[in-house]
């Protein structure tokens, strides 16, 4: 594992937009990009829709959805991605699962196709403080393709702050696996914040176990950790 530390979120979201960009313009044609939804990439993608890149070479593919909300919903993250890039950049093609499909199930396995046949060279992600990535739960397996997952309470509490209240947070999510994640030739993850701390140093420092999802991350051969100090700071 890499990892760049730098002092404030302002410079955690160039220095990453930095990176995504360097790979863009790297690969000239037909590249596939994983995105995240939530509050870490948002300042990625505040720089990215203030920069004149050409993206119209590039695919992307989202981590994850509630189950549930339809791709209109406000508080879906169809809705958010749209928000917070697609309506500002131009991609080739852009996919995230649909929530609000009969089947969450058959869904997922159509997801999990779609990922693996488009290949993702860059995969972008937060983290939970409870070590989650994407929607991996603790206790999720690391062979774990796309599958419909119960968000813990933690999880649920932690994006309330997207809703009215807890209870209009959905249960569940349909989520790429961290065995889907683990394909991706390249890794990417920013976290912030001192929310963040105990999270981090377990995913950098601890063993690679399934209470901790983010810790599969040591077995990747090409990963890049962004922190912000406050991020870093229970890092020996
Ligand atoms: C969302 C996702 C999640 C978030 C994580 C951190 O697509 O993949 O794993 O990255 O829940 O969320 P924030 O950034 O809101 O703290």
């Amino acid at each position: 594992m890499k990892w760049m530390i730098v002092e404030k979120a302002e410079a955690l979201a160039q220095v990453t937009y930095q990176l995504l960009k360097n790979e863009i313009q790297r690969q000239e044609e037909g590249l596939t990009i994983g995105l995240a939804t939530g509050s870490s990439p948002v300042g990625v993608y505040e720089e990215w829709c203030q920069d004149t890149l050409d993206c119209s070479h590039v695919t992307t593919v989202n981590l994850d959805e509630y189950v549930g909300l339809s791709p209109t919903h406000p508080q879906s993250y169809h809705t958010f991605m749209k928000e917070h890039l697609f309506n500002a950049v131009a991609f080739k093609k852009s996919y995230l699962p649909f929530g609000d499909t009969e089947d969450a199930h058959a869904e997922s396995e159509r997801y999990e196709h779609l990922v693996r046949k488009l290949g993702v060279d860059l995969q972008l992600l937060g983290i939970g403080s409870n070590g989650h990535i994407a929607f991996n739960e603790p206790g999720t397996s690391f062979d774990a393709t796309t599958h419909v997952t119960k968000l813990t309470e933690s999880t649920r509490e932690a994006n309330q702050r997207f809703f009215d209240k807890l209870e209009d947070v959905p249960s569940h999510a349909i989520t790429m696996g961290l065995g889907t994640i683990m394909e991706a030739k390249k890794i990417l993850l920013v976290a912030s914040s001192a929310r963040k701390a105990e999270a981090v140093r377990d995913m950098m420092e601890g063993p690679a176990t399934t209470d901790c999802p983010a810790t599969i991350l040591q077995r990747h051969a090409d990963v890049m950790i962004v922190l912000d100090e406050e991020a870093a700071a229970l890092l020996s």
